[in-house]
């Protein structure tokens, strides 16, 4: 199964990035342990997330996403099966913050106006597709 949704962040500015950190690293705990995997794209105002694994893996695993009080306002924009992971290999995967990673946000048309919470999940998919590609 996989599931992408997208919300609006919570964190705040000045403990954003180290929130960031502590988040993935107990993301990326959990999600090991549920063999979930997928990508966060994080932007100073949204996040966006797809989520691979089991069924009821993925759904336990967004029930504690949606109550996480860093966020709010989840819209669930895609929940299909799927016949293989594009993220095999990532517990979570995260977007870093930097000059290309901005440019590649802008070519998938994601700009401080046009922002991360308002894309569909096929542009989602693709530019966290796109940000793997690079990291990895
Ligand atoms: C943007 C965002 C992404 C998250 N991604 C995951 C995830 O991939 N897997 C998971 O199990 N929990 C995820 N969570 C939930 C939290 O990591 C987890 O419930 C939380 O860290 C536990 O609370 P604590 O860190 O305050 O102990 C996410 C939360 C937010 C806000």
């Amino acid at each position: 199964m996989r599931l992408v949704y997208s919300s609006e962040s919570r964190l705040v500015e000045v403990n954003r990035r180290a929130e960031l950190a502590r988040m993935i690293a107990t993301a990326q705990r959990l999600n090991a342990d549920n063999h979930v995997t997928g990508f966060l794209l994080a932007t100073p105002g949204a996040f966006a997330q797809v989520l691979e694994g089991d069924a009821a893996n993925v759904a336990e695993t967004y029930g504690r996403i949606v109550v996480d009080p860093r966020h709010g306002n989840l819209r669930l924009l895609a929940r299909e099966p799927i016949e293989r992971r594009a993220f095999a290999g990532w517990s979570m995967g995260l977007s870093k913050q930097d000059q290309t990673n901005d440019f590649i946000f802008s070519l998938y048309g994601v700009t401080p106006e046009a922002d991360l919470y308002a894309q569909p999940a096929d542009t989602l998919l693709d530019l966290a597709g796109e940000l793997a590609g690079r990291i990895r």
